[in-house]
């Protein structure tokens, strides 16, 4: 028998040693490394095997062609039932794929996909595979959710090895592993979840997806600073990673994709955790903007851009005479580098000082933003709560600030006016180059170029 080759692998971040070690020379952990068998030709390695599994067109072939010599029957799109999961797909479920689903326990990944999968069984052969929750659990789940049960196939298995060979038979369209952590490949010593056991238990499935055709779902629980357990390992062998964000403590959920081979990223999606399980929020600028009739100074509505569409959500600041040396400067929802630059630029193209001032903002509804667009917004705010002068009710802003003092324009001005005025804002103040020639009907558009002309138009 041929030698055995192996690596050594960090659990933490999955960095690769030539041999073990007890710190880890990239993220300097100590007793994090693990042995790792490598794929040799003569044994019977993940690869070899999970080649018996084919019949699929698209399989991997092994023959050269040109790239005008591939067929493009392009596969139709599974809609999974959910617009809000289907847009951030880019489109629908993609027949074949390998789609990551990550989030904190108890974000809603088992409860959605059991929707998705309940629902789907009625029109497609589908197999649900649990190795976290018992058979009896999930049953019980779906139906106190009232969901269809009489269809989907359920599975309770955590030898990675077993699951494809039961797929193999049932030929699935959609399959769901829940989750990627307690699954195993037979190969490998180390423990179900360690980074050397989910890189492998992965690479396997999405290699059995092409080759079978069939599109699954794997749920990964990520550790508490955010990163998928075995950060980043995994993302390199899937084709969608999507991540379900929201506190448990919080009703709402949101969904984004971080990696997607079949559409654009940073697609949002929004839902509600009810008593009856997951739900769609069609309308989410509706509830990031839940404000009281009373207008209050250091508040102020932006229009942001979510990948293909608008959403209102509100800012607040609040500005107070600091007893510290240091004041703070505490952003939520927000980059605080980027506060600290629009503060300078306040000082510097506005003439107003803040540095014996503590800065707090807030992005209401627990939504985080990343757009420039919103530096306009943020800039009011501050200046509304350092002079203690409301804004109006009927305000939207938003328009990026550059280091001079200018405005500069954001994508997308058109749309995210018109879904101002959607929601009754009648007064916008946008950069010069976003205002559209003809504005949406009843709604007075301000356009600015620089900052000093945002500031004399509100105070
Ligand atoms: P779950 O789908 O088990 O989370 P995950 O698989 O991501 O760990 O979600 C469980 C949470 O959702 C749990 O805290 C309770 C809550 N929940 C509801 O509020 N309503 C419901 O109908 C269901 C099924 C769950
Ligand atoms: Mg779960």
């Amino acid at each position: 028998m041929a030698k055995l080759k192996s690596t050594f692998v960090c659990n933490d971040c999955g960095s690769e040693h030539s041999r073990w070690q007890g710190q880890c020379n990239a993220c300097k952990e100590w007793n994090t490394i693990t042995e790792m068998r490598l794929e040799t030709k003569s044994d019977t390695s993940a690869n070899v095997r999970s080649e018996r599994f084919s019949g699929y067109a698209g399989a991997s072939d092994s023959s050269l062609q040109t790239l005008d010599q591939i067929s493009l029957t392009e596969l139709p799109r599974i809609p999974s039932g959910y617009a809000e999961l289907d847009r951030v797909l880019g489109g629908g479920i993609v027949p074949g794929s390998a789609i990551l689903i990550g989030g904190s326990p108890g974000a809603g990944k088992s409860t959605l996909l059991l929707q998705v999968m309940c629902n789907l069984a009625a029109t497609m052969s589908t197999l649900y595979v649990t190795g976290e929750e018992s058979l009896q659990q999930v049953a019980m789940r779906a139906n106190r959710l009232g969901l269809p049960t009489d269809k989907l196939k359920m599975l309770s298995e955590t030898s990675v090895e077993k699951i494809c060979e039961i797929a193999n038979k049932e030929r699935p369209k959609i399959m769901v592993i829940d989750s990627i952590q307690v699954v195993h490949v037979g190969d490998i010593q180390s423990a179900p979840g360690s980074v050397s056991q989910v890189r492998e238990s992965a690479a396997f499935l999405t290699r059995f997806a092409k080759q079978v055709g069939v599109a699954i779902f794997l749920v990964g629980h990520v550790t508490k600073d955010g990163a998928l357990a075995g950060p980043k390992v995994l993302e390199h062998c899937i084709d969608c990673s999507i991540m379900l964000d929201g506190s448990t403590d919080s009703r709402f959920r949101t969904m984004r994709s971080h990696k997607n081979r079949f559409g654009a990223v940073n697609e949002l999606g929004v839902f509600a955790m009810t008593g009856k399980g997951l739900k769609e929020v069609k309308n989410p600028s509706a509830i990031f903007l839940s404000r009281d009739d009373e207008e209050s100074p250091g508040s102020v509505v932006l229009v942001l851009w979510e990948g293909t569409r608008p959403l209102l959500v509100e800012i607040q600041a609040l500005v107070d005479y600091s007893q510290m040396p240091n004041p703070r400067r505490i952003a939520v929802g927000l980059e605080q580098n980027r506060m600290a630059i629009l503060l300078a630029v306040l000082h510097r193209h506005g003439g107003i000082q803040m540095s014996d001032q503590d800065v707090f903002a807030n992005v209401v509804g627990g939504v985080k933003i990343t757009e420039t667009a919103a530096d306009l917004a943020l800039l009011i705010a501050m200046m509304s709560s350092f002079k203690n002068r409301a804004l109006p009710h009927n305000l939207v802003v938003f328009g990026e600030v550059g280091l001079a003092g200018e405005i500069r324009p954001v994508p997308s001005g058109q749309e995210r006016l018109n879904e101002a005025a959607k929601h009754g804002f009648t007064r916008a103040i946008v950069p010069m180059a976003n205002v559209p020639k003809n504005p949406p009907p009843g709604m007075e558009v301000i356009g600015v170029k620089k900052l000093t002309q945002a500031i004399e138009a509100l105070f």
